[in-house]
């Protein structure tokens, strides 16, 4: 390996392990055999557990503490150094005071442990796209993790070495205490701070942190985008290829859909559905004035439960090698790992997801925690498209936000113009999920499902979309979906998963002006009769409900709309005209 010589770098690092206090300092030069050796001291001290390595080669089992098991967006922080530049929708403090009461923390928080320095890139290095940062911690998982969610080793040493710009990122597992726990950013310094937890949302900082915090808040200052969206590609029978962003807010279904299995009759007729990303999108203005996407992670996080063959059998064929399952529930007569709904076969002789003993044939008592994850390499997914290594960036034809929302939201349908897009992702909304701390199933306002991500002041955010629009010539259309809408009996009516690709097709011959729709105070719904249901056990009476927009239903959103917008001192003109829009078209109903 060769040494880092970038003073910056040695000097930060340096002045953190003074603080910190660990034993040693171990650059990660990104090898399988180092992260081998490290894996072994993790084995040992039971840090991790190695599954059975015939059925599932080079997966490891890890456990974080029961209260640590999901993103903590009251512990997290944006830290810039005028309160309102970090907006109404983020928790602040002061950088100094921030600094200073985080100094206490770490101040011999490694003490006995290696501190273990991890250079990665997000994106493919020297890429446009690509950013580089550092990671200190003294957790095995997180070394481990960002060897797979990130791109790590003497690359990237190689691109410090030459003076490149990097994200500062510490991180302590310290003591897991649920008091004391912070994640917090400093968007100026380019620097992240964690500690006190090892929830994988909270600690592998390149993700969440560095490329949707930190990366929201440079997009703007550089006139990009950083944006929690997946993304698919779509190839049509006759070769032509399509490529579609989809943001929707943790546990919503973006991983199902970036790995989406098309239904038979598709498949026959010669559709294709790739993976580019999952979860987060980077996006460019090209030459073109089309908008270009890249997924700057190298692997997947994904929600477990719910997991199946039949469900996202890409996605469970992604997790069957080297693959880190957090939380989940083990079966200790093979040593293999389960969650509610893989099966039809959970063990008898399990261990839950809290360590005790656990018979999924008896107990009442759930295995495997709902947001517990799997952290898998892209390269094992089935359908990961060749774009994703190249990292250049696809042309994005449309973007799709959505929500989980039982009543409400109809099953999809078009924003009128970019701006009108970009009012409706900012008046979105979703019911919380198991992905973040807090109670679940409560209905909360989640513009474009970044408002656990946004790095700044949201309203900016707002404006920096408007502003995007103005930059491009031919921008992506821009569409909402629910797939969660509900009937009498709370059952989702519509099938979801594979079949989600009936809407997309829908909206991708929309995108071509190819298809119908119908004018509706949200934008253009299809009618029941553009939704292809071959195959489908639903009628048009289903299709129905789910396109329905009703009046009251309507009027209250409204009033939600306008509570949640009342928090900014200032919006963009044009989401104010779309909104006086919608309010018009509602009343008039
Ligand atoms: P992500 O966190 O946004 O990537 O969401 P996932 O794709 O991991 O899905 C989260 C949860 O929603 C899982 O339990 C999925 O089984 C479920 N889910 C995903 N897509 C759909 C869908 O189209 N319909 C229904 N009913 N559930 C879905
Ligand atoms: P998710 O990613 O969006 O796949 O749930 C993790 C998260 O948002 O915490
Ligand atoms: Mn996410
Ligand atoms: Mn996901």
């Amino acid at each position: 390996m060769t040494m880092v010589t970038n003073e910056t770098v040695n000097n930060w690092v340096r002045e953190m392990a003074e603080m910190t206090k660990p034993d040693e300092v171990v650059w990660i030069d990104g090898s399988d055999e180092q992260l081998e050796e490290i894996k072994k001291v993790a084995l040992k001290t039971g840090e991790m557990i190695a599954l059975n390595e015939e059925k599932l080669p080079g997966c490891l089992y890890y456990r974080t503490n029961p209260k640590d098991v999901a993103r903590d967006e009251k512990r997290t922080l944006i830290c810039t150094r005028k309160e309102e530049d970090a907006g109404p929708t983020n928790h602040w403090m002061a950088p100094v005071e921030m600094y200073a009461k985080l100094r206490k923390l770490f101040d011999g928080s490694m003490k006995g442990r290696v501190m273990y320095a991890i250079p990665f890139s997000m994106g493919v290095v020297g890429t446009d796209f690509a950013k580089y940062g550092v990671e200190l911690t003294d957790s095995i998982y997180v070394v481990l993790s960002m060897a797979i969610m990130t791109r790590v080793g003497q690359p990237i040493i190689d691109k410090l070495n030459a003076g490149a710009d990097f994200t500062k990122c510490l991180h302590s597992k310290a003591q897991v205490n649920e008091k004391e726990k912070y994640i917090v950013h400093f968007p100026e310094d380019n620097t992240i701070w964690s500690i006190n937890s090892a929830y994988g949302g909270n600690v592998l900082l390149g993700k969440k942190c560095l490329a949707l915090r930190i990366g929201s808040f440079l997009g703007r200052k550089e006139g990009w985008m950083a944006e929690h969206m997946l993304i698919l590609k779509i190839e049509a029978p006759n070769g032509e290829k399509h490529y579609v962003c989809g943001a929707f807010p943790s546990a919503c279904g973006k991983t199902n859909l970036a790995m989406l299995t098309p239904p038979d009759y598709f498949k026959k007729m010669g559709y294709k559905i790739q993976t580019v990303g999952d979860d987060i999108s980077w996006l460019r203005v090209g030459d073109d004035g089309r908008l270009y996407a890249v997924n700057p992670e190298n692997g997947f996080f994904g929600v477990a439960p719910g997991t199946n063959e039949k469900s996202n059998p890409n996605a469970l064929k992604t997790t069957r090698k080297n693959t880190i399952f957090t939380n989940v529930a083990r079966n200790l007569d093979d040593n293999t790992v389960w969650w509610e709904k893989l099966d039809k076969n959970p063990p008898e002789n399990g261990e839950d997801w809290l360590g005790n003993p656990w018979n999924g044939k008896t107990s009442t008592e759930k295995g495997a925690h709902p947001n517990s994850r799997f952290t898998a390499p892209a390269e094992n997914c089935p359908t990961i498209a060749d774009e994703f290594f190249t990292g250049e960036g696809v042309p994005i034809d449309a973007i799709v936000f959505g929500g989980r929302r039982a009543k409400a939201e109809p099953l999809v349908y078009q924003s009128k113009s970019w701006d009108h897009g970009v009012f409706v992702g900012s008046a979105m909304t979703s019911e919380t999920t198991a992905a973040a701390k807090g109670q679940v199933g409560v209905v909360r306002h989640d513009p474009m499902a970044m408002i656990p991500f946004c790095g700044y002041n949201m309203s900016d955010y707002f404006q920096h979309w408007i502003d995007m629009g103005k930059k491009m010539s031919d921008p992506p259309k821009i569409f909402h979906v629910n797939w969660f809408r509900t009937d009498e009996k709370d059952e989702f009516i519509w099938p979801g998963f594979g079949d989600n690709l009936r809407v997309l097709l829908w909206m991708l011959a929309r995108c071509k002006g190819e298809a119908d729709a119908v004018e509706t105070p949200l934008g253009y719904e299809p009618r029941p009769e553009d939704i292809d249901t071959t195959d489908l056990d639903l009628d048009a009476e289903d299709l129905k409900k789910l396109l329905a927009i009703d009046k009251e239903t309507w009027q209250d959103e409204i009033k939600g709309i306008e509570e949640f917008y009342s928090q900014f001192d200032k919006l963009p003109d044009e989401i104010n005209e779309a909104f006086d829009a919608l309010k018009k078209g509602v009343e008039a109903l």
